[in-house]
């Protein structure tokens, strides 16, 4: 195992770490649930589909973490400027599932990409921060994404589906 790393390159590394953080912190907070309200979803209406919240402010930029809804790995993205300004440089009539990145963000939360974790070719999990450019990387066949989570090269036929969610205040979004 190599030791490089630096803050500001995040590695697969950093990214495993901030989603182990992150799975806890999920955890921690469905075990207060019951004891703060009986009204709260319990574990079965959120596997079935209720919604969740995230709180953003943990994740630095350049920074991914991954949660959970409806089973689905969902990855978060803190992208850098760089990321943005790469996504929103991209000819869109080339791509092979044209959409704008300000398409797949939300307006004033531009530094955020909020997409489901699952490669559209046949369902693996790709990598948040690897492949060429800079966005995800499915090991499986070899699928590219960008930094808007846009299919880009290999078999993949479509972009990184994103989940409905909204934000309920400047570091807090509810997805679903
Ligand atoms: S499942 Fe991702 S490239 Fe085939």
């Amino acid at each position: 195992m190599t030791t490089a790393s630096s803050a500001d390159h995040p590695t697969r590394r950093d990214f495993l770490f901030v989603a182990t953080g992150a799975a806890a912190a999920v955890g921690g907070a469905a075990a207060l649930w019951p004891f703060i309200s009986q009204m709260n979803p319990d574990a079965s209406t959120i596997a079935a589909g209720a919604p969740i919240e995230v709180d953003l402010s943990p994740v630095a930029e350049g920074q991914d973490i991954k949660v959970f809804w409806r089973g689905k790995p969902i990855y978060i993205s803190h992208r850098t400027k760089k990321q943005i300004d790469e996504a929103r440089a991209v000819n869109v009539a080339s791509l092979p599932d044209p959409q704008t990145d300000e398409a797949r963000v939300k307006s004033g939360h531009e530094q955020w990409l909020v997409v489901i974790g699952i490669c559209t070719h046949l369902g693996c999990i790709p990598i948040a921060h690897e492949g060429n450019y800079d966005g995800f990387f499915c090991p499986c066949h070899g699928s590219q994404y960008d930094s808007s989570g846009r299919i880009r090269q290999g078999p993949a036929p479509a972009n990184l589906a994103v989940p409905p969610y909204q934000f309920v205040s400047d570091t807090k979004i509810q997805i679903g």
